[in-house]
């Protein structure tokens, strides 16, 4: 599998994560195997939160994998924090420590790779975040630090007070999801594709080697569906199975290089909890499609040029 930098962290991974937020859909067995196929694809680097699951997804996980010093070497373990589900956001410094001890244990390692903050908290004390992530460094218990869903001016307060670079940043992006893409083509237009909803994320993750990792890559809407053989993307998945046709590959396939061919050196963190998709999904690395493939796809999913 094809690696890249995961921000200034100076970890090289690779470009496909492997999300865990449906691991809890799988029996023991099956969570067993399917964590053995990534392995076996080089998929090394996966993806958790604290509240996949309650918890479960973590759990599950490290007993597929049968989570132990040599097996934990060979991987690369990003978790995220800050969502107390239905009740609020939380980047307070108890939160972030109490969250990251959980995950510690349900995980069985002594340290995340990587801890990203999960949804902005509109209560955010950047000062507390900074001592959070000064103890979690220093003790060795998170080795470094990203969010999720944050846009520019929302990093940069953090980065006043944070020491540490921020390495990353999870974002919905997919093909019928890319208004971060679509809004920087028609930048200073009257039309409503120019309204910016991000704040140049996209291009600000750029500038500063945030590396942006695209999550539900599939999905359209919020978790509405799959866009891929969907009867309402008739023109989209037309056009995304010509491309496949022409490369020998799968539609899922083509939907993923779709992202790898931007030029941003995104890491798409996929869902899937089957093991052969997820092989369709690490093919997407070897293939490199044509910028007029890639603009067709794009217009195919009802985005205009001006
Ligand atoms: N930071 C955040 O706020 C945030 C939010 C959501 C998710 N995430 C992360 O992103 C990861 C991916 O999210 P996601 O699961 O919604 O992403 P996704 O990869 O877009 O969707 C995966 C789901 O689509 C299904 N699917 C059906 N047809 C498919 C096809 N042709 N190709 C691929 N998948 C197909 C999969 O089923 P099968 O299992 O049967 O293949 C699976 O249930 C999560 O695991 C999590 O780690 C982060």
């Amino acid at each position: 599998m094809k690696t890249i930098n995961l921000g200034l962290s100076g970890l090289q991974v690779p470009v496909i994560a492997v999300g865990c937020m449906r691991i809890n859909k799988l029996d023991a067995s099956e969570a067993s195997a399917f964590v053995k196929t990534a392995l076996d694809l080089g998929a090394n680097f996966f993806d958790h939160a604290d509240i996949y699951a309650a918890g479960a997804s973590e759990k599950i996980f490290a007993k597929a994998i049968d989570m132990k010093p040599a097996v934990r070497e060979k991987v690369i373990i990003q978790s995220k924090c800050g969502i107390r589900p239905g009740k609020a956001f939380d980047f307070s410094k108890d939160h972030i420590l109490k969250s990251v001890e959980g995950s510690l244990k349900r995980l069985k390692t002594e340290y995340l790779d990587v801890l990203l903050l999960h949804r902005p908290d509109a209560l955010v004390e950047p000062e507390e975040v900074a001592e959070a992530f000064g103890i979690l460094q220093s003790s060795g218990k998170v080795r470094h630090f990203g969010v999720s869903n944050q846009n520019p001016m929302q990093i940069n307060l953090l980065k006043k007070y944070v020491k540490q670079p921020l390495v990353a940043n999870q974002l919905q992006l997919s093909i019928t999801n890319c208004t971060m893409i679509s809004q920087g083509v028609h930048n200073n237009m009257g039309d409503e594709f120019a309204v910016s909803r991000d704040g140049s994320v996209l291009d600000f993750c750029r500038l500063h080697d945030i590396t942006i990792q695209p999550w539900s890559p599939f999905q359209y809407g919020f978790f509405k569906g799959v866009f891929l053989d969907n009867p309402e993307f008739p023109e989209l998945n037309t056009k995304i199975n010509e491309i496949a046709k022409k490369y020998g590959v799968t539609n899922t396939t083509i939907a993923l290089a779709w992202l790898l061919r931007h030029p941003a050196k995104m890491q798409p963190v996929t869902g899937t909890m089957n093991a052969k998709r997820l092989k369709e999904c690490v093919k997407a690395t070897e293939i490199t499609i044509t910028r007029d493939e890639w603009y067709e796809i794009f217009l195919a999913a009802g985005n205009i040029l001006p």
